[in-house]
This record gives C-alpha cells, sequence and structure tokens, in this order.
C-alpha cells in the first residue's frame, strides 16, 4: 500500500471526501483534500482583502501560505500557517467564491505541483476536480462521484441541520449547480471525468455501499 494512489473527482457535494476518509483510513494510505487547499487560499484572501480576480496577487499570497492537514476524531483538521481554519473553510463566505479562485491558472500550477509533491513519496488518496486528469494522471485507480444535484442539495442540507446551521434547500440546489457550471467551464483543468476513472452515481448509494464498490476496483488492481 505504501505507494498506493487513488483519485477521486467529482462535483460538489457528490461525497469525495467522506468516502476519500473512509478508503484513506482502511488501508493507511494519507488523505489529501485539494479542495480545503483552494477553501483556504481563498480564505486568506477573503481575511486579508486581496481581490480574487487578481492572480498576480493571489499567487503572491498563495506563495507565503503553508496548508497543511493533521488527523482528528472526525477525519482530518486543516491549518493555515498553522492556524487551525478547519471550519472557517466550510463557511458560504468561502464555498461561493472559492470557484473564482481556482479558475486563475497560475494559481493552479502552484497548487498542482504541491499535491503532486504531497504524492510523491505517499501512498495517498487525493480528492479534487483535476486529480485524474492534471495531478496524478498515472494514478493506481481513478474514481469519478456523481449525484444529482437534487440529492447533493439534500444530503448538504441533513449535515447542515444536524450541525444546527440553518439552509435553504432551493438556496443550495442553486450554489451547487452554480460551482459545478463554474468549476466544469473554465479553461483551466475544468472539472471533468478522466478517460480511464470508474464512474460511481451515488444518488442512490450509501456511503458503505461506495466505499465497497471502490474497495473491490482497488483489489482488481
Ligand atoms: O471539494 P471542494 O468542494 O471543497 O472544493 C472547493 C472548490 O475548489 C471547488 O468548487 C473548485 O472550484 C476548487 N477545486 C479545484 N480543483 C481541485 C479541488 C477543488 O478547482 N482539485
Amino acid at each position: 500500500n505504501e505507494t498506493l494512489t487513488i483519485a477521486i473527482d467529482g462535483p460538489a457535494s457528490s461525497g469525495k471526501s467522506t468516502v476519500a476518509k473512509r478508503i484513506a483510513s482502511e488501508l493507511d494510505l494519507i488523505y489529501v483534500d485539494t479542495g480545503a487547499m483552494y477553501r483556504a487560499l481563498t480564505f486568506q484572501a477573503l481575511e486579508s482583502n486581496v481581490n480574487i480576480k487578481d492572480q498576480k496577487a493571489l499567487v503572491d499570497l498563495l506563495e507565503k501560505t503553508d496548508v497543511t492537514f493533521e488527523p482528528n476524531e472526525k477525519g482530518q483538521s486543516v491549518f493555515l500557517n498553522g492556524r487551525d481554519i478547519t471550519y472557517d473553510i466550510r463557511d458560504n463566505n468561502v464555498t461561493n467564491t472559492v470557484s473564482v479562485v481556482a479558475a486563475h491558472p497560475e494559481v493552479r500550477v502552484l497548487m498542482v505541483k504541491r499535491q503532486q509533491d504531497m504524492a510523491s513519496n505517499n501512498g495517498v488518496v487525493m480528492d479534487g476536480r483535476d486529480i485524474g486528469t492534471v495531478v496524478l494522471p498515472d494514478a493506481d485507480l481513478k474514481i469519478f462521484l456523481v449525484a444529482s444535484v437534487k440529492e447533493r442539495a439534500e444530503r448538504r442540507h441533513k449535515e447542515n441541520k444536524e450541525k444546527g446551521i440553518f439552509s435553504d434547500i432551493d438556496q443550495l440546489k442553486k450554489d451547487i449547480a452554480e460551482r459545478d457550471y463554474k468549476d466544469s467551464t473554465r479553461d483551466s483543468s475544468p472539472l471533468k471525468q478522466a478517460e480511464d476513472a470508474f464512474r460511481i452515481d451515488t444518488t442512490k448509494l450509501s456511503i458503505d455501499d461506495v466505499v465497497n464498490e471502490i474497495k473491490k476496483l482497488i483489489q482488481k488492481i
């Protein structure tokens, strides 16, 4: 397992991180949440009043920004220059602007390099949008997770409710569809299924079902 690399891509709220965390922990691999890296930069930009449309300013900021992960009882904590931002990066402000930050090609070049470094000496499960296509084109296994917008909005709504966060299901549907649109239509490495990825529609599946399906695929490698 030491050098096994698994790429999990898919649209917003398709269950990537939940599934990736489970696979990583069961196979003793490192889990890399690349969305959290783009979210961390977005959070940093919003906090320091850097214009998210200004590619050069974002690149300068990213060069000073160190994002690290540490395991916790729920999965993983995210740190920005040593500061715990695990919860801040899930904020609506960040969620609704991260796609603008992630669309800058020079930002992506730096992010991709960091992600490839993380996978160079370790077995990893990495989730995101461009992992199978750009970051780890030679991954041992590529998964593309999809689910209907309705199902994804309902899952997010339930999650929010459990956390005591108010959300409106119709607004969630709109936000999810809009983020999918931005992520799949940008010029620089848009969200796209790799040709050799296995597509799993999770709309009618439980987390256990998806994890088991992926484990079966891993056994065949
Ligand atoms: O996966 P998550 O929803 O946390 O990702 C947040 C955003 O970061 C995505 O909507 C996308 O704009 C961007 N992203 C990306 N490439 C990745 C991972 C995330 O562009 N590999």
